[in-house]
């Protein structure tokens, strides 16, 4: 249903206002769709079934890190895995792991602490093994999952194991 205004009798509606009014009009149409999607969308990723997820996450086998070879010994890589984080930690002793960042207890993000060399999940204080995975402390109920790596001269390849 469209609704139009009567003009105030002192001003005259040249012929190209209707034109512009619509151009207008369907201008703040498109930039409302575009509004109305780009809140809609991380509302959907939120709601999406947990089944929908892991479909989209076995999909993928493989993620190539450019350049992740010149990660310094000590430190984290922090990546997409699919739709899930991962991590690739270089380890002091030159061992190169890489596990998926996602807590095993309700799904928060881990991170890995390299001072004191594990991997923590601040929403409920579980940690876990940061060779192996291994849940050690706090509620996380099974171990996160680790994935092959191979480094090479370009970078890292990630794969499932
Ligand atoms: S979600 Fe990680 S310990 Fe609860």
């Amino acid at each position: 249903m469209s609704q139009e205004m009567n003009l105030p009798a002192n001003i005259v509606e040249e012929p190209g206002d209707k034109n512009t009014r619509r151009a207008f009009l369907a201008a703040a149409g498109v930039a409302g769709l575009a509004y109305t999607a780009a809140l809609a969308y991380p509302i959907y990723r939120y709601l999406a079934s947990p089944a929908e997820m892991a479909m989209e996450a076995t999909a993928v086998t493989e993620v190539t890190l450019k350049d992740a070879q010149k990660l310094p010994a000590g430190s984290v890589l922090m990546f997409k895995f699919g739709p899930s984080p991962a991590m690739l930690i270089h380890h002091l002793d030159d061992t190169w792991v890489a596990m998926t960042a996602v807590c095993t207890h309700l799904g928060c993000t881990v991170q890995y602490e390299s001072q004191a060399d594990r991997i923590h999940c601040a929403c409920h204080g579980g940690v876990y093994n940061a060779y192996t995975g291994a849940n050690v402390s706090g509620p996380p109920p099974k171990p996160l999952k680790l994935f092959k790596v191979a480094v090479n001269e370009a970078g890292v390849e990630v794969s499932r194991g």
